[in-house]
């Protein structure tokens, strides 16, 4: 029996394009607040005797992860063979330490909170820093997928001459990655995160690199504050305006518009979140992951 994708309702075109690629169905559900903002979840497709995917991304986590709980517990209440969770944008993965003392690792409470509930899962460049695998703090089988060779293709067809950058020490294995496969120089620069909204970026002399479009290559824009900072550095060196790049475009508050004035050209991103900014698909490589995990060709990386 094909599968059903129960997504949310933000994540409803990527759904369908994934859906169409694995032959699955989309199912019918209603997820509403009631008057006390306690949430309201009800499937109404058949998921009796079928492998069910819910797909939501989790950027804004706390306002969604309840629902996508629940509907993964409904699914299995209902009868459904199995329950994983396609979360293009993984949460939590950057709180992986405990930086000041008392602080609550959540990338590790998180991942058990959500291995409790699903039976797999299926992300995009989760952000792996200190931990070197998904399989560290989830309990359940995961699929890391990776958008490079997309964002290669993508500056290949669009930026004539470019040199990517890094902006800091965590991004290098995004940036030479996709320098590799566009054929491209690459720098990674150096960061100091003083505050969420406060960062300091060093820049390398640039001046070998005049002629060529600055390609800023990051997994997550956030507050945008990173790039906002090393676009400002690149145009004070003379560089032309850069191309911005980001895996997941979070953009807080008005993150997207502060960038695109602070002299990016363009900002583009995937659609593991759905905005304005999105330029590459990754609804392929979402499906050919759900295929592994559902052969068992698992990786946890
Ligand atoms: C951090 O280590 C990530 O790779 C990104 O550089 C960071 O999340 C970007 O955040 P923001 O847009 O808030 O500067």
């Amino acid at each position: 029996m094909t599968a059903v994708i129960l997504a949310l309702n933000e994540s409803a075109s990527l759904a369908a394009s994934v859906a169409a690629k694995l032959g699955a169905e989309i199912g019918k559900i209603e997820i509403r607040r009631f008057p006390d903002e306690e949430s309201y979840v009800r499937i109404e497709s058949e998921v009796r005797g079928r492998d069910v995917i819910v797909l939501a991304s989790l950027d804004r986590p706390d306002e969604k992860i309840l629902q996508i709980l629940y509907l993964a517990a409904a699914a299995r209440d209902l009868g459904a063979v199995s329950v994983g969770l396609v979360a293009p944008y993984l949460a939590y993965m950057r709180q992986d330490t405990r930086f000041k003392p008392g602080e609550v690792v959540t990338s590790k409470h998180f991942a058990q909170l959500v291995s409790g509930w699903v039976d797999w899962l299926v992300t995009i460049d989760p952000h792996l820093h200190r931990r070197s695998s998904l399989g560290e703090i989830y309990s359940v089988p995961t699929q890391v997928l990776h958008a490079a060779p997309l964002v290669s293709e993508w500056i290949k067809e669009n930026v004539a001459n470019p040199i990517l950058i890094g902006p800091d020490e965590e991004s290098t294995q995004w940036v030479a990655a996709v320098a590799h496969d566009a054929g491209a120089p690459h720098v990674v620069l150096g960061k100091v995160r003083r505050g969420d909204r406060d960062v300091e970026v060093t820049v390398p002399e640039f001046e070998k690199w005049r002629g060529y479009v600055p390609v800023l290559v990051d997994d997550i824009i956030s507050t945008a504050r990173t790039m906002i900072e090393t676009v400002g550095h690149l145009r004070r060196a003379g560089m032309a305006p850069p191309v911005c790049i980001g895996v997941h475009g979070i953009f807080a508050g008005n993150a997207y518009d502060q960038l695109q004035e602070a002299g990016a050209a363009t900002v583009a991103t995937t659609n593991t979140i759905p905005h304005i900014s999105n330029r590459i698909d990754i609804s392929e490589i979402i499906a050919s992951g759900v295929r592994a995990i559902e052969a068992g060709k698992v990786t946890s990386r």
